[in-house]
């Protein structure tokens, strides 16, 4: 039997949206508590997710890295996730042309942060799956078991290239995958000693102490969103990371995440779908959408995006050429995430359709992050809670009151952070 058989949805953690958690795992964050759970991505790559020239961009660095996560650590969102990204696409921008390590970089965010997960973000191709297995225990330990997995396999040729690894054909990935994942699991949770022998593996007397914190071990994303992503994803993963291919027509999304729950739940399982969205929120409607305008279209670097689209066209079976053209826009704005452009409200309002649909959570990039965030933390996460989307945060205890008494006042718990 394989190891992945171990594992049921019915041995996943749950937690009741509104019932404060004190349980600060990656499996009790992801699995259980927000309706519409959020988190940070990118911001280990230089330029984040916005393709474009204008000055205030992201650069990159360490320090602002730090003041960042720990900015999204307070304000209670539940994820942090780095792109796995080694080279840039060209262009004036040279967008994506710095990026910090992905395991590295988890690991040194988990110990500056106390309550949100922190994933990586691992090219299944590239590292082995002992050493990624044994990164993961590692990050699990640093961070007291907020640690997720987001396994891809690739698409950027260029990057392959840089490590002499090859490419296989498309679908011979995710056999690959599934193989490689095999092996991860078999480390994170065997105790003995075990020989691992598959096509692609032979390995002898393999030892992995100490096992992750999680049990049975961290959650495990996919990004990705061909048939055969969406077979690996639903049969061996707990949450699939999308594109959703249809922007105005939400009932098409919706059809979209329906097929991928069903999937799963035909595999004895469940999956949780999150999406990336770009935010532009402005008190007004037209100064988010002038300012989407002025970065995208008038400061784009639609050079930098013709190099992405063309390679992705290419090595990917999520959007074919007509729908990547159609999205070209939304990659410059946002590498091809959903738009979250408008007002707090507009945005919110937004965030309830998503909800709605089946979205489970949403991964948010800015053009510029740190000022943008404190507007979010500000203005949206408030109406968000109005909206009966989130919790409040910290999370709102009420003390048993004693036979008799009057009921006490509502007591913020300061959640340990
Ligand atoms: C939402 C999303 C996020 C992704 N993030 C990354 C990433 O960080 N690094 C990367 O190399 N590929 C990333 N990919 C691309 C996948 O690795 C994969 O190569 C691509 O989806 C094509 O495979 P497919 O045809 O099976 O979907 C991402 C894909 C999706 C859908």
């Amino acid at each position: 039997m394989s190891v992945m058989d171990h594992e049921h949805p019915a041995t996943l953690a749950k937690t009741n949206m509104n019932a404060p958690s004190h349980d600060y795992t990656a499996r009790a964050r992801l699995f259980g508590g927000n309706r519409m759970k959020l988190g940070v991505m990118a911001f280990n790559c230089s330029h984040g997710s916005t393709i474009t020239t204008v000055p205030e961009a992201w650069q990159l660095n360490w320090p602002d890295s730090k003041e960042i996560a720990q900015a999204v650590d307070r304000s209670g969102m539940e994820a942090l996730l780095p792109v796995g990204r080694w080279k840039g696409y060209g262009g004036p921008s040279n967008f994506n042309n710095r990026t910090f390590e992905s395991f590295t970089w988890a690991s040194a965010i988990g110990a500056v942060t106390t309550y949100c997960t922190v994933l990586a973000t691992v090219h299944v191709p590239l590292v082995h799956p002992l050493m990624a297995a044994k990164m993961a225990a590692t990050i699990d330990h640093v961070t007291n078991g907020r640690f997720a997995m987001n396994v891809v396999c690739g698409w950027f040729k260029n990057e392959f290239d840089m490590f002499g690894a090859h490419m296989r054909p498309h679908d011979d990935r995710y056999k690959y995958a599934t193989e490689w994942l095999d092996f991860v699991r078999r480390a994170w949770t065997a105790e003995e000693e075990f020989d691992f022998r598959s096509e692609s593996f032979e390995a002898a007397s393999v030892w992995s102490q100490p096992k992750p914190l999680q049990k049975p071990h961290p959650p495990i994303m996919n990004a990705g969103g061909s048939p055969a992503a969406q077979e690996f994803t639903t049969r061996y993963c707990d949450m699939n990371f999308v594109i959703l291919k249809d922007r105005t027509y939400l009932e098409g999304a919706k059809a979209q995440i329906d097929h991928l729950k069903k999937l799963a739940a035909a595999h004895g399982r469940e999956t949780r779908i999150w999406i990336h969205v770009y935010v532009v929120c402005r008190a007004t409607e037209k100064e988010a959408r002038d300012y989407l305008n002025y970065y995208v279209h008038e400061k784009g670097d639609w050079e930098a995006a013709g190099n992405l689209l063309q390679i992705f066209g290419l090595h990917n079976q999520t959007l074919d050429a007509k729908t990547l053209e159609g999205h070209k826009a939304h990659f410059i704005a946002g590498h091809g995430g959903y738009p979250l452009v408008g007002t707090a409200e507009q945005i919110v309002d937004e965030l309830g359709k998503l909800a709605d649909i089946g979205v489970d959570g949403c991964l948010i990039s800015w053009v510029r992050y740190k000022e943008e965030l404190a507007q979010w933390n500000e203005e949206v996460l408030p109406l968000m809670v109005q909206a009966g989307l989130r919790a409040p945060f910290p999370p709102v205890e009420r003390p048993r009151a004693a036979a008799g008494s009057a009921p006490p006042e509502e007591t913020r718990v300061a959640a340990g952070i």
